[in-house]
């Protein structure tokens, strides 16, 4: 269920390479003017909180992920911010001791892909039906009535290679499944493979995900985010 061990050590370079835009990611996030505090559901390395905490100085963040050797990169990233807490945890047993009035997740546990004027589906890091329903069920227990709760959105994944900054070659691979999708992804220095790793994903359909979310307290909001990178859910 969505590991990311074999990747973490060259998570940073591959995502900085231009995979992801975190400054425009934090635009998104602060133009919800979080108060009392944040909490990013997969927050991988730490890409994110490291620019939400130095944009927010005050603002209390949380960062809980599942895979440790990520968890581990983003501890020494964050270790200067004292606003940080940062825990390793499996959403679909979430447990912290506090309600948040913000929570997200950019490429984490869930997101949507938008095809064009497509509708939207929802992708899960979970494969397992029962477990995505205790996952939204244990993160409705931490988000305060009223809340927001902003899920990222994504492009159609293809096939695809590309060099990046530090010359060597990123790849992935897209097969379908009767549940969604099987994402490969690969890492090359010239001939000699570092890194592979695989991901199976469920997907659900738009109608499938407002009903699943619903029932755990997630209201849709069809407000569209400026930068077009978060879809909106409020906790009811
Ligand atoms: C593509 S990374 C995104 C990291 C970060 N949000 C970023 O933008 O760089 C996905 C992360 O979700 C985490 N993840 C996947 N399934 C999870 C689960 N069930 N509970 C907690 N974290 C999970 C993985 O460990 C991984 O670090």
């Amino acid at each position: 269920m969505g590991d990311y061990t074999n990747m973490a050590g060259y998570y940073d370079v591959i995502m900085t390479s231009g995979y992801y835009d975190y400054a425009k990611i934090v635009d998104s996030l602060v133009s919800h003017h979080p108060e009392h505090n944040v909490l990013e559901i997969g927050c991988g390395t730490g890409l994110i909180l490291e620019e939400l905490a130095k944009r927010q100085p005050k603002l209390p963040i949380t960062g809980i992920d599942l895979t440790a050797p990520m968890l581990s990169i983003a501890q020494k990233r964050l270790a200067p911010f004292s606003t940080v807490s940062l825990s390793q945890q499996n959403i679909t047993e979430l447990s912290l001791n506090q309600k948040h009035d913000l929570a997200f997740s950019y490429g984490g546990v869930w997101y949507f892909v938008i095809d064009g004027d497509k509708e939207p589906f929802l992708v899960s890091h979970i494969a397992d039906a029962h477990a995505n329903h205790l996952g939204f069920e244990h993160l409705a227990k931490h988000i305060a009535i009223g809340g927001t709760l902003l899920l990222g959105i994504q492009g159609p994944h293809h096939d695809y290679e590309t060099v990046i900054s530090n010359g060597m070659k990123y790849s992935q691979k897209i097969d379908p499944t009767e549940i969604g999708f099987t994402k490969h992804y690969y890492l090359h220095d010239a001939e000699t493979k570092l890194m592979d790793q695989t991901v199976t994903y469920r997907t659900y359909t738009f109608a499938e995900a407002k009903k699943m979310m619903r029932t755990y307290g997630f209201e849709y909001v069809p407000t569209q985010d400026a930068n077009k990178l978060f879809l909106q859910f409020k906790r009811v």
